[in-house]
């Protein structure tokens, strides 16, 4: 297998046998730091087509869809291709992309329409399954069956999920049959933890009602815990960073700034790089998908 340092990139060529069992921790020939085996098994997903990423945090307003938009969005800019799929009632990721598709994610799963219709090409390599007010229906439908209603989403998406690179699912807060169905599809798992409102229990409590449904999807993990709303300037943000660094080292990712571009930007349409390509929120998302595609020299 191939172990990718996640500290300076290097590729290290390695059997699977001369890994001794128990060993959780590897140092890097090249720059001697050490990362987590864990990270090996990104790798292994990496290569899989789709990669099937979900933005999930129980709480509200910590930058889910935000992200979800713009890690699509850059993604996509890469030159992959892209699902983002948005399970939220709001609907915001269309509004945040411009788009205002007729029909959506219920559509979808309940073959009222064909794929085609459903599916709306919001940027180049990018498409949309829409959320919005339809999704509480789908919620009824999810209930009313008698078994397996926990794979309604994945049963669906596996239908087109070849046609993409990576599958990006954007998440309303709470806990509801929807969530449930998103985790019994997701392999990885991307936090956003608001480092103005979190409390790091909200945290501690989703990964709690997480590893109940990773008994059953052994393909789920938690992959990127993404600090957001960063003010190196508010004592308290810096104090949740370093909290967060400590309990989960390897998982966290680069923080997005507090900018307040990231907010304006919905209003037009448009992602943060078509917005402002040079502020702080472009500058920090543009880490991030580098951070997720393991490519160090994306967009430079
Ligand atoms: N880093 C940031 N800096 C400033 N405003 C942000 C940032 N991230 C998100 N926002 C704004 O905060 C609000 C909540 O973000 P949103 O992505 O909708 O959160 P969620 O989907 O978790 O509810 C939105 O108005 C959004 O534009
Ligand atoms: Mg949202």
């Amino acid at each position: 297998m191939v172990l990718t340092c996640p500290h300076c990139n290097k590729d290290h060529h390695i059997k699977n046998n001369q890994i001794p069992e128990g060993v959780t921790k590897v140092r890097c020939k090249e720059c001697k730091k050490e990362f987590p085996l864990n990270l090996a098994s990104k790798e292994k997903k990496q290569t899989q087509s789709p990669r099937k990423i979900a933005v999930a945090l129980s709480k509200g307003g910590v930058g889910k869809t935000t992200t979800a938009v713009n890690l699509s969005a850059g993604l996509a800019m890469a030159g992959h291709k892209v699902l983002l799929v948005d399970t939220d009632t709001q609907g915001q990721s269309g509004f945040m992309l411009g788009v205002n598709p007729r029909a959506g994610l219920t559509e979808f799963i309940n073959r009222e329409l064909s794929e085609e219709e459903t599916l709306c090409k919001a940027r180049e390599n990018l498409w949309l399954l829409s959320g919005g007010k339809s999704i509480a229906g789908l919620k009824r439908v999810i209930d009313r069956k008698d078994f397996g209603g926990e794979k309604t989403l994945a049963e669906n998406l596996t239908r087109i999920e070849k046609n993409f690179d990576y599958i990006i699912i954007d998440t309303s807060p709470g806990w509801d049959p929807i969530i449930v169905n998103v985790l019994f599809y997701a392999h990885e798992v991307l936090t956003p933890v608001s480092l103005e409102v979190m409390t790091l229990q909200g945290l501690v409590e989703f990964l709690k009602s997480m590893s109940s449904i990773q008994k059953y999807n052994k393909e789920l993990s938690l992959s990127y815990i993404l600090p957001t709303f960063f003010d190196k300037r508010v004592r308290k943000s810096n104090g949740i960073l370093s909290k967060l660094e400590d309990l989960y080292g390897d998982n966290i990712c680069s923080p997005i700034r507090y900018n307040v571009r990231l907010s304006e930007a919905p209003a037009n349409g448009q992602t943060i790089y078509e917005f402002a390509p040079g502020c702080n929120g472009a500058q920090d998302y543009r880490d991030l998908v580098r951070k997720v595609t393991g490519n160090g020299k994306l967009f430079t």
